[in-house]
């Protein structure tokens, strides 16, 4: 990664990913909603006007198989922070992927864009992704209580945050 997505690769994501309205209720602070087949509305599509939303295809090295997305959000470029999110196809999650994707993200935030913090936001049931960031260095800051509504109910997120000053690249302890 990164590499762009495109045709039936790029449906397999959004069928996956989007159109399964749990997963994309859990993980995004935006609601679901229907779009039109083959529009250029999908939030899985790149946006390159949008300066502070920078999206990432996530591939397989060994044979570029597309495996999910990534995100670096919310760049403010004044406090020099911004946001990370993503989600793998449920056939490639709990492999590794996650938790080499929130790195290859603090590489792209703290290395190529100069940001001296990221923050992540997750359910405070979604062990994966709190282990995700916690193996990249990422510290509980606190529980943001009843601050999504998934679903029909209101849940819990825990708020992590990683400065540049804290960041160790490659050690996933
Ligand atoms: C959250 C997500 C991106 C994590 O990626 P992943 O590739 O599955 O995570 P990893 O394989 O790197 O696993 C990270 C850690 O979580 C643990 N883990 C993975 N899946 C787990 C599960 N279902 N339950 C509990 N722990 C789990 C792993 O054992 C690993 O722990 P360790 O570091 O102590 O060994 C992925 O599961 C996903 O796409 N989920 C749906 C979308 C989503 O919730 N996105 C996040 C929105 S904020």
């Amino acid at each position: 990664m990164p590499a762009p997505a495109c045709g039936g690769a790029f449906i397999g994501l959004q069928a996956e990913l989007y159109d399964d309205v749990v997963t994309h209720s859990r993980a995004n602070s935006r609601p679901w909603r229907p779009i039109t087949p083959g529009s250029t509305e999908s939030q899985l599509l790149v946006d390159d006007r949008e300066q502070g939303h920078v999206p990432f295809s996530v591939v397989e090295l060994d044979g570029g198989t597309l495996v999910g997305n990534a995100v670096l959000w919310g760049i403010d470029t004044h406090s020099r922070s911004a946001h990370i999110g993503l989600a793998m196809r449920p056939s490639s999650r709990g492999k590794g992927y996650g938790t080499d994707v929130v790195a290859v993200l603090c590489h792209y935030g703290f290395v190529v864009r100069g940001l001296h913090r990221l923050q992540i936001e997750t359910l405070s049931d979604n062990t994966a992704m709190l282990r995700s960031a916690e193996r990249n260095g990422f510290v509980r800051e606190g529980v943001l209580r009843s601050s999504a509504w998934v679903m029909g109910e209101f849940l819990d997120e825990v708020l992590l945050g990683l400065l540049a000053e804290d960041w160790k690249p490659d050690s996933k302890g």
